[in-house]
């Protein structure tokens, strides 16, 4: 009888405990959610969509440009669209940083789909949850995957041109440099290698990779090299532009990691993921398996989407994406 007693009293403290425990842990506090705006803004992502859609349909390059602005946006103070803030006197703009000055581009088109989202629903969809969504749906507008992106992001008061320049990848990096930046956002080196194979869209220009399609070195294929040359010349030409998958530079495939096999990744920090280092095994294992590359590149576009987001009643919604209320 008494044991019972002991063991019903020891539950009810246990299960005290628990419920104190439960309420501490705050259950109001304030996180991304799939549902974030069905309440509030139940079309906000059809927009966003039908916006996104038609500005990739009238350039394709456009899909490229979203999801590199959206990792430019991420690695920067986090996802808070504060790549999108202009230079004022108090604001130290991100868009004339190094890896950034008449680099990144897709400004007008998250300007656009904001302008439409704000005809529905005024001040309630913040920049930084549309510069997410837009990689997602650019993602699956030239081939790759599709994933849910948890919402509620809010827009930063604040820019910073000194972390744009200080903890963006360089494409002269070397492989240990490469893999430190990712690991300082939580990134692993897996994540790196799938996300890097975003690569199999969009272009670059050619003073970024010059160095290596002349450096006449074993790690470029000769017959490669000389082709990008006639784009590229010693002199002159710094913004040619060359695709950095050379075969499919429009579609979402596993080919940029067949390129690196036969040494024909267009950037130093291309082919430097193939160079007898840890990521070998991994450029090995997405060229195999293309829904495996897939299935990754989707786990680490939500992991980079999720970087430091401003919550709850941490930064603002601001009404135009390129300027604070
Ligand atoms: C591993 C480190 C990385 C380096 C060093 C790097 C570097 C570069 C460089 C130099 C360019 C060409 C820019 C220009 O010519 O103006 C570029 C383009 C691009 N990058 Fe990366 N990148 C990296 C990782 C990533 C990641 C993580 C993503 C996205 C998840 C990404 C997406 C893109 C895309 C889509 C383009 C083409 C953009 C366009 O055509 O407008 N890159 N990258
Ligand atoms: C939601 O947005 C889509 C795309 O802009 C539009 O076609 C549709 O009519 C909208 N639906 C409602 C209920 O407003
Ligand atoms: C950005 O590029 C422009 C040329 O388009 C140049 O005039 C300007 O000095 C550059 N800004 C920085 C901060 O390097
Ligand atoms: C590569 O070879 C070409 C032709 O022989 C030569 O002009 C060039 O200077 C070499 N480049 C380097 C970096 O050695």
């Amino acid at each position: 009888m008494d044991s019972i007693k002991i063991a019903s009293n020891s539950l009810l403290i246990t299960l005290t405990i628990s419920l104190f425990l439960l309420l501490s842990s705050n259950p109001c506090k304030a996180q991304l959610s799939p549902t974030f705006y069905t309440s509030t803004c139940p079309n906000a992502t059809n927009v966003i969509r039908t916006s996104i859609r038609r500005a990739i349909s009238a350039e394709r390059r456009m899909a490229a440009s979203l999801i590199r602005l959206h990792f430019h946006d991420c690695f920067v103070q986090g996802c808070d669209a504060s790549i999108l803030l202009d230079e004022t006197p108090s604001i130290q703009s991100e868009k004339t940083a190094v890896p950034n000055n008449n680099s990144v581009r897709g400004f007008g088109v998250i300007e656009a789909a904001k302008r439409e989202v704000e005809r529905i629903c005024p001040g309630v969809v913040s920049c930084a949850d549309i510069l997410t969504l837009a990689a997602r749906d650019a993602s699956v507008m030239v081939g790759g995957p599709s994933w849910e992106v948890k919402l509620g992001r809010r827009d930063s008061t604040t820019a910073s041109r000194a972390l744009a320049n200080s903890d963006l990848p360089s494409p002269f990096a070397d492989l240990n440099t490469l893999i430190a930046f990712f690991d300082n956002k939580g990134l692993s080196v897996r994540d790196m290698v799938a996300l890097s194979g975003s690569h199999t869209i969009g272009q670059a220009q050619c003073f970024l990779f010059r160095a290596r399609i002349y450096s006449n070195g074993s790690d470029i294929n000769p017959g490669f090299a000389r082709t990008r040359q006639r784009q590229c010349p010693q002199t002159g030409g710094d913004s040619n532009l060359a695709p950095l998958d050379l075969v499919t530079p429009n579609s979402f495939d596993n080919n940029y990691f067949r390129n690196l096999l036969q040494r024909k990744g267009l950037l130093q920090s291309d082919q430097i993921l193939l160079s007898g280092g840890s990521t070998d095994s991994i450029v090995n294992e997405y060229r195999r398996s293309p829904a495996k590359f897939k299935s990754d590149f989707a786990d680490a576009m939500i992991k980079m989407g999720e970087i430091q987001p401003l919550l709850g009643t941490n930064g603002i919604i601001r009404r135009v994406c390129n300027a604070i209320n």
